[in-house]
């Protein structure tokens, strides 16, 4: 965890925005897989671990807000635990190691709830994303469970998303570490892709990394031999020489700030020119989109600069033709690219996305397309410094989609359909890496892993 100071402070800026009424912040609880016994993976609610940093279940956290006070709800270990679990720290300490000098247990915090109820004043709470929450926040406010998400606290939600949006130094040092081990999970996974092997070899093995690290995966592992299909989280197909694989995964570090990297590569170690035509293309908006990232960029023309770069390439290659700026204005290029060029990342992977996509990523002056592709972009408002970002444009050929359009006679003045034919089992590509918005422009998040034509080439001929 970090400091005790940077949880005080944390805490008293946010008792600062919010100004009064008191903010209840509950931590997440196990949650069964197939039995109470058997849970899935522990992952502590990250608005939790930004203000309390404390990684267990069953924790809640009150902050009285009218008298700047703190207090961790939550129950020390009996001698079942011990046996079952082994010793722990008693939660008195722990909570000193954040600062926190109030621990009651956890049945005191209705009470306390109750209290401030009948004085009137308001409990703070964010939306809830897992129905145990809904459920805790309706039984212990006593309100109806369908008013719980309309009942949260705009202004809690607000501030929230300010404080964890900027990231300090201590934030991008951790979230270097994440990329660290993405760098080993994707060097693995392309040094792993041979002919003859199935993808699920490769996802379990970069998978794996990720626990030896001593954290998680940010988000289930995206691998596969088909591109085109944008999250797709099956690995069962085998491998075969003329592929490529896309491969968007990344790490949770122990401190849960993530990393989200994408690399798409050969399988025979060798691109196809095809294959290399459309990469070049995504590699230029790739490089060329985080080339613009400064504070007060706003990420929507950045985006807008991809679709660019993206129909250019396209009407070179004489599948797109027409004016590009009109292209681009219409969605024509969403054909292509369906999808928002990033979001914003820290102890997400799409960062505070539980607290309202566009709360966090647009505002009063950016607001949200409606249009197919452009309405995909999670991040469209204005950069600031220590905004940490991906940057992830992509090339994809999907059949499905392609299809319909040209039934539809879609934008024909831009998209030559009888070009398309030779691509329809081409697969997509897409890269990513992280960004930290600096003072004075940007800064690609660690070392650097292979993307250039010949260096992905190089590493996918190496085996491990
Ligand atoms: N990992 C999903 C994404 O790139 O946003
Ligand atoms: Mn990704
Ligand atoms: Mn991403």
């Amino acid at each position: 965890m970090f400091s005790r100071e940077i949880y005080i402070q944390r805490r008293e800026e946010l008792i600062n925005k919010v100004k009064s009424g008191i903010i209840l912040m509950p931590g997440n609880d196990e949650v069964p897989m197939n039995y109470a016994a058997n849970p899935y993976y522990f992952r502590q609610d990250s608005t939790f671990l930004y203000y309390f940093g404390l990684d267990l279940p069953g924790l809640s956290g009150v902050i009285d807000v009218d008298e700047n006070n703190c207090i961790l709800f939550g129950d020390d270990p009996g001698l079942d635990d011990i046996i079952w679990m082994g010793p722990q720290e008693s939660l008195t300490d722990q909570a000193a190691e954040v600062g926190i000098e109030n621990v009651s247990p956890s049945g005191n915090l209705e009470n306390v709830l109750n209290k401030a109820i009948k004085d009137d004043r308001t409990v703070h709470f964010l939306p809830p994303y897992r129905e145990e929450q809904t459920a805790k926040y309706a039984s212990t406010l006593h309100i109806k469970g369908e008013l719980v998400l309309k009942k949260a606290s705009a202004n809690l939600t607000k501030a929230v998303i300010e404080q964890r949006s900027v990231k300090i130094d201590e934030e991008i040092k951790e979230i270097e570490k994440a990329h660290a081990i993405a760098y080993e999970m994707h060097t693995t996974a392309m040094r792993m892709a041979k002919a003859g092997i199935y993808e699920r070899d490769i996802a379990g093995a970069i998978e794996g990394i990720a626990l030896a690290a001593g954290g998680y995966v940010a988000f289930p592992v995206i691998l596969s031999r088909h591109g085109e299909i944008l999250h797709n989280h099956h690995h069962s197909n085998l491998l075969r020489d003329g592929d490529m694989v896309i491969n968007d995964s990344g790490a949770e570090n122990f401190m849960h700030y993530a990393s989200d990297i994408t690399r798409t590569f050969p399988v025979s170690g060798k691109f196809t020119i095809q294959q290399r035509e459309i990469y070049e293309i995504v590699l230029k908006a790739q490089k060329e989109t985080i080339n613009s990232i400064k504070p007060g960029e706003k990420n929507k023309d950045i985006h807008l600069k991809a679709a660019t770069i993206i129909t250019d390439g396209l009407k070179d290659l004489g599948l797109m033709r027409g004016d590009t700026s009109e292209a681009v204005k219409k969605g024509a290029h969403a054909l292509f690219f369906p999808h928002g060029l990033g979001h914003m990342m820290g102890l997400d992977v799409h960062d505070m996305e539980n607290l309202g996509e566009d709360l966090v990523g647009y505002d009063k002056e950016v607001k949200r397309s409606d249009q197919f592709g452009l309405a995909y972009l999670r991040l469209g408002k204005k950069l600031q410094p220590g905004y940490v970002l991906t940057i992830e444009p992509g090339i994809y050929f999907i059949p499905e989609l392609i299809r319909t359009w040209q039934k539809e006679k879609k934008f024909e003045e831009y998209i030559d359909y009888g070009r398309l034919g030779d691509y329809i089992e081409f697969g997509g590509i897409r890269i990513e890496d992280d960004i930290v918005v600096t003072e004075d422009g940007h800064r690609i998040i660690g070392k650097p892993i292979p993307k250039s034509i010949e260096e992905v080439e190089e590493i996918c001929q190496e085996s491990v």
